[in-house]
């Protein structure tokens, strides 16, 4: 999504949303390749392909091409959605006495919260 809106957002804002989407899409690719090896760590194949992505994801796609703040407003309703995840399965890596996923996920619920308060500032007045 966050790369989908860094092509299309158009407007006014333009500039400084096509960038601050291209500094949080490369954050995202560079923790999915840390989750994917601590997948591969744990024994277990990674996910590779968009079918299985889009099986595996919470966050529904967004049809067309949404108006930049509503792009805006999408990102902030799937950065937030991606923290609640974090810290839904940190009390499942804790049970399993899992500390590299638990400090992984804690590195996660902290890049999304704050990715989201960034995003939720600018729809702010
Ligand atoms: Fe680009």
């Amino acid at each position: 999504m966050t790369h989908n809106f860094h092509w299309n957002v158009k407007g006014p804002m333009f500039n400084s949303l096509h960038q601050m989407f291209m500094t949080q899409y490369s954050e995202q690719w560079a923790a999915l390749d840390q989750i994917a090896e601590r997948i591969r760590a744990l024994g277990y194949p990674a996910p590779g392909t968009y079918a299985q992505f889009a099986k595996l994801a919470t966050i529904k796609e967004v049809e067309g091409v949404p108006a930049a703040l509503d792009m805006v407003r999408h990102l902030v309703a799937a950065q937030e959605a991606t923290a609640r995840t974090a810290r839904k399965l940190l009390p499942v890596v804790d049970e399993a006495d899992d500390q590299p996923t638990a400090d992984l996920l804690t590195q996660r619920l902290d890049v999304h919260e704050k990715t989201a308060w960034m995003l939720r500032s600018l729809l702010e007045e």
